[in-house]
């Protein structure tokens, strides 16, 4: 599949992430076999208030910009702006397409800007963004419309099924974004009242494939490589988008494609694993220090021991660890016990 100009072979998408798809995470994801990125949601308000600001872009407060950076080694990758008023979502696709604006620092500029129609959380709802936009299909679609308008990068949007069981809309916010400019649609099949459970209704996604004609990515409840060839079978999509899949497994990828292409798929050993974590934490304490670092860290080494035998000892370790040495400590205790 392709979008604009960017292809995407096996259409293997790592999903947006807020608090978990940083650039570190990224990068692995994209390492072992992720063909397209997304930054965490990134607010638009904030990305253009940031631009009158008068603090120096040093300063820790200046949070919004370096979220929507792009490093070679994660693109193809898309910017996720979350927000409700097409003004400031079309000056801030701007800022992002022309990479000038304050604290900028990214390497090369996104391949696309997505728009999140997804997000659930009752802080980004109240403020009729993220969700909320499917309970308001005319002003999703005013949304992109102001953003295909402003911008040469294609936008993208992410939608949900619908915001309840009793007004599953995706097909018609899916027809409406289109025609509004959309270059491609990722559906996550669970309304905003489901949030992340119970299983994802994959039978919208096929639904939305089936009506329009720009690309459509399904997402929800990929977890290996059977899972991501049955939702391409059912569903007809053009490309999967994986999250909760990815969170300690960046190899889910590389199996998925392996699985694509009948060829064998050889799983991490215990220790390709523990090094790939270790590798992890430090690129996240290089990026945010030791302190922020490893606070952040623990949850992802948790993850990566996820369905190893015996870890549970090292899982309770690691949520009180303070440092990579400890992290190393902790993992060589583990392999010893192998
Ligand atoms: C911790 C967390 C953070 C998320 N952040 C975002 C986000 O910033 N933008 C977005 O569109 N979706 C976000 N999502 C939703 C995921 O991208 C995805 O749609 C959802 O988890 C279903 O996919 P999965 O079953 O593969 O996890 C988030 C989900 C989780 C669990």
């Amino acid at each position: 599949m392709k979008i604009a100009d960017t292809e995407i072979r096996h259409g293997l998408f790592l999903a947006p992430l807020a608090g978990v798809s940083d650039r570190p995470f990224r990068h692995l994801a994209r390492r072992y076999g992720a063909e397209y990125t997304t930054s965490e949601m990134v607010s638009a308000k904030a990305l253009c208030y940031e631009q009158n600001s008068k603090r120096p872009v040093t300063d820790a407060r200046v949070r919004t910009a370096p979220l929507a950076a792009v490093m070679r080694n994660e693109a193809p990758m898309a910017v996720q702006l979350f927000g409700a008023e097409p003004a400031f979502m079309a000056r801030a696709a701007q800022l992002l397409e022309s990479g000038a604006y304050r604290g900028a620092c990214g390497e090369i500029p996104p391949a696309a800007i997505d728009v999140n129609m997804g997000c659930p959380m009752a802080k980004i709802v109240g403020n009729g963004e993220g969700a909320a936009l499917m309970k308001d299909p005319a002003l999703a679609a005013e949304i992109v419309r102001a953003m295909s308008r402003a911008v040469r990068l294609p936008v993208t949007v992410k939608i949900r099924a619908g915001w309840d069981e009793q007004s599953i809309n995706a097909v018609e916010m899916a027809k409406r974004l289109e025609d509004a400019g959309a270059g491609m649609i990722c559906v996550h099949g669970r309304t905003r009242k489901q949030m992340y459970a119970p299983s994802a209704d994959w039978e919208i996604i096929r639904r939305v494939k089936e009506a329009v004609s720009i690309p459509v990515v399904g997402n929800g409840d990929i977890f290996c490589a059977a899972d991501a060839l049955r939702m391409q079978k059912e569903t007809g999509c053009d490309g999967v988008m994986i999250a909760r899949g990815a969170q300690g497994n960046p190899w889910i990828f590389a199996e998925i494609r392996s699985a694509m292409e009948g060829l064998p798929y050889t799983p991490p050993t215990l220790r390709e694993r523990l090094e790939v974590a270790l590798e992890h934490a430090a690129m996240i304490v290089a990026e945010k220090g030791e302190r922020v670092g490893i606070a952040e860290s623990r949850k992802h080494m948790a993850w990566y021991l996820h369905g190893v035998r015996g870890a549970a000892a090292a899982r309770g370790e690691l949520m009180k660890c303070e440092s990579l040495g400890q992290i190393r400590a902790i993992f060589a205790d583990l392999e010893a016990q192998k």
